[in-house]
């Protein structure tokens, strides 16, 4: 691991000439891209990019709360941005750099070229929240050409982005290989988000159907039950029952190509968006 201190480099010049001066370096680049209000969630991504690069290697957190991903009445202006203590744990997990730009230096004036993937992102969190993946898999590529990394680190809480992003690598040919994480979860199950933050108690307990739901559906499979109608149909009553002001999907879909299945399988993703206390909040489950 380096011996320097953790540095903070917010333009794409400053971060150029830092990559340049660790040249001698051997390990690879892991990059570990988020936006901010880090959480154990975000730990454990920077942890294993941290194993990646090894002792001689480089591990490079952006934070970067990225506008063009963020709907028109979605929370872009109170989206939390705790930089002091994202850095100390920037620090605690190991990492040597946080790419930290602004929106300006991102996107100069008249951005006119998107990345657009056209079928993984189309349904789910994409049918919900249109242009949402353009925006996404834009300021992915923009890291990946800008950060330069040999592997890149993502968690699987954002299971169609992980998807929508391993496409793109493969149909662009991007030299980056790609390392997914479990998600990170609160004792009782609350799956881990800076979102959360937004949730008031009595919203947080409601909000726990969701992962309830989820592990529920889970233990039902294993003992049996493979319908895709009747494990949805449970998990969406339980969010109903919890008072969720509204449900985006409940969704059962092969893991690879997110098509919707009736008879579930290893390798079948459960996947819930809904919202609570205003929150929208996502989940899922892997059928393994
Ligand atoms: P953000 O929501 O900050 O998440 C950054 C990374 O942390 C993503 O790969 C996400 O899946 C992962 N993550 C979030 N919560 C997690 C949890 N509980 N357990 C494990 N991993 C978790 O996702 C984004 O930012 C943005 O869309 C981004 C990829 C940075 C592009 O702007």
């Amino acid at each position: 691991m380096s011996e320097q201190k953790l540095r903070v480099l917010r333009t794409v010049g400053a971060y150029r000439r830092w990559l340049d001066s660790r040249s001698d370096l051997e390990g690879p680049v892991v990059l570990v891209p988020t936006m901010g209000a880090l959480h154990a969630g975000h730990a454990a991504l920077i942890r294993r990019a941290r194993r990646l690069a090894g002792k001689s290697g480089t591990v490079v957190v952006s934070v970067f709360v990225n506008p063009t991903q963020f709907g028109p009445k979605e929370d872009l202006s109170r989206y939390p941005r705790p930089f002091a203590a994202d850095k100390r744990l920037c620090e605690a997990c190991g990492a040597d750099a946080i790419f930290h730009p602004s929106a300006e230096e991102m996107y100069g004036e008249g951005n006119t070229v998107w990345v657009d993937e056209s079928v993984l992102s189309l349904g789910l969190c994409g049918a919900a929240r249109p242009g949402h993946f353009r925006g996404v898999c834009t300021v992915v590529l923009k890291l990946f050409m800008i950060c330069a990394p040999d592997e890149a680190v993502f968690g699987r809480k954002d299971y169609q982005q992980c998807a929508v992003i391993a496409r793109m690598v493969r149909d662009l040919n991007l030299p980056v290989r790609l390392r997914f994480e479990d998600t990170v979860r609160e004792v009782d199950g609350l799956a881990m988000s800076s979102r959360n933050t937004y949730l008031d108690g009595a919203a947080r307990e409601r909000a726990l159907s969701i992962s309830r739901g989820l592990f529920s559906a889970l233990a039902d499979w294993r003992g049996g039950e493979n319908r895709a109608s009747v494990l949805k149909g449970r998990v969406r009553r339980g969010l109903e029952r919890a008072g969720a002001e509204r449900i985006d999907y409940v969704e059962l879909v092969d893991g690879e190509s997110l098509a919707a299945r009736k008879v579930v399988g290893r390798g079948c993703v459960l996947l819930v968006a809904a919202v609570f206390g205003g929150t929208r909040l996502i989940d899922n489950v892997l059928f393994e």
